[in-house]
């Protein structure tokens, strides 16, 4: 199976490179090779395999980016959230001419004889609205409520399209927010999610900007990579023309979330200090806060762990790396 993976350098996708490298036969396939493509060429990788890591634009990718033979893409490339609010310009160059570069791509493999490769395309929770007293079902409507999410769902549309053209095979997954993110707050408006449970894991104070009555939908990065990887591999044709899952997070709020984090770390919750932002509320208070995903039930993706597994997940998997790249260790 030879992978790539757009976006290679960021959160999630060095999060699957890496699974691929230690664990990985998506579908019980062997890799056979791993391209990592990135605006900044990404970090190299020990791998039984070949991996390739090469710098670009998403916008006019070279042609190496996307090899003929490619059998599975991840197009992670993007402009989060509050940054593609900021900047309406480069969202819509990143999130919407970026993805139609990959449907150039893949149309050149197929038009030069190769088979359409399958393509997980993140799009987000955001791409909906319905806010605080939300429940959605699967067929409910993509309503975005900011240039982020009507980016993703444009680009979700183009992307079934392609699939029904057949230069592609499309799965869509629409992820819930991914928390806890390690490293340092980033760009996206709902970075504060994970700041709250993993400052104060390392001992730093934190803001929130929102009610602790706040509810979301959420995953953590174990969950979103066996997602993933499930969506590289699965039988598609049950999906037909429609090429977008909601798959199966949880519902908490932010008390959850800090009784959680009290429950791994007691007394940490008191580093979260209480200042309202209206500007990220702005962005985030649309989100629904829940879904009922019947669908991905069906088609395999597994059921989320609970905020305190989370939690603790964060603490086995990430907290030493993060403490260690924000040089807190004696
Ligand atoms: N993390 C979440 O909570 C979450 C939730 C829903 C959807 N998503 C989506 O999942 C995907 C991965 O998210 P992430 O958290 O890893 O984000 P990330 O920001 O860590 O990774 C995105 C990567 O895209 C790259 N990129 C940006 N512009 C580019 C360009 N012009 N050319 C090439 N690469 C470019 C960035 O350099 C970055 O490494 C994104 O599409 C994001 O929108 C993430």
């Amino acid at each position: 199976m030879n992978i790539v993976i757009l976006g290679g350098g960021g959160f999630l996708g060095r999060r699957i490179a890496r699974h691929l490298a230690t664990t990985g036969t998506p579908g019980g396939r062997a890799v056979e090779s791993l391209t990592l493509f990135d605006l900044h060429e990404p970090a190299p990788l020990d791998a039984p395999f070949p991996v390739v890591c090469l710098a670009g634009d998403i916008v006019s990718p070279p042609e190496a980016a996307i090899p003929p033979g490619t059998d599975v893409i991840f197009h992670f490339a993007a402009v989060v959230s509050a940054q593609a609010e900021a900047d309406y310009e480069l969202g819509r160059r990143v999130n919407l001419r970026g993805t139609d570069a990959v449907v150039d791509a893949c149309r050149r493999l197929v038009t030069a004889g190769g088979k359409p490769p399958r393509v997980v395309f993140t799009s987000s929770v955001a791409s909906f609205s319905g806010g605080q007293s939300a429940n959605l079902a699967d067929d409910a409507r993509q309503i975005p409520a900011n240039s982020y999410g009507a980016q993703k769902a444009a680009a979700e549309l183009i992307l079934a399209d392609a699939c029904r053209r057949g230069f592609m095979d499309t799965v869509s997954l629409r992820l819930p927010t991914v928390i806890v993110r390690p490293g340092r707050p980033n760009k996206a408006a709902s970075s504060f999610f994970s700041a709250i449970v993993r400052e104060p894991l390392l001992g730093l104070e934190t803001e929130l900007p929102v009610a602790d009555s706040f509810a979301a939908w959420f995953c953590g990065p174990r969950a979103a990579a066996d997602w993933l990887l499930h969506a590289a591999a699965m039988d598609s044709s049950p999906l037909g023309l429609d090429r977008g899952i909601n798959p199966p997070g949880i519902s908490a709020t932010i008390g959850e979330l800090l009784a959680g984090l009290d429950v791994v770390s007691p007394g940490a919750s008191a580093l979260v200090k209480r200042v309202p932002d209206p500007s990220v509320e702005a962005i985030v208070g649309p989100w629904p806060a829940c879904f009922t995903p019947v669908r991905a039930h069906a088609l395999g993706f597994r059921r989320h762990e609970t905020v305190v597994e989370l939690i603790r997940a964060f603490v086995e998997d990430d907290l030493e790396a993060t403490k260690r790249d924000r040089g807190l260790v004696n």
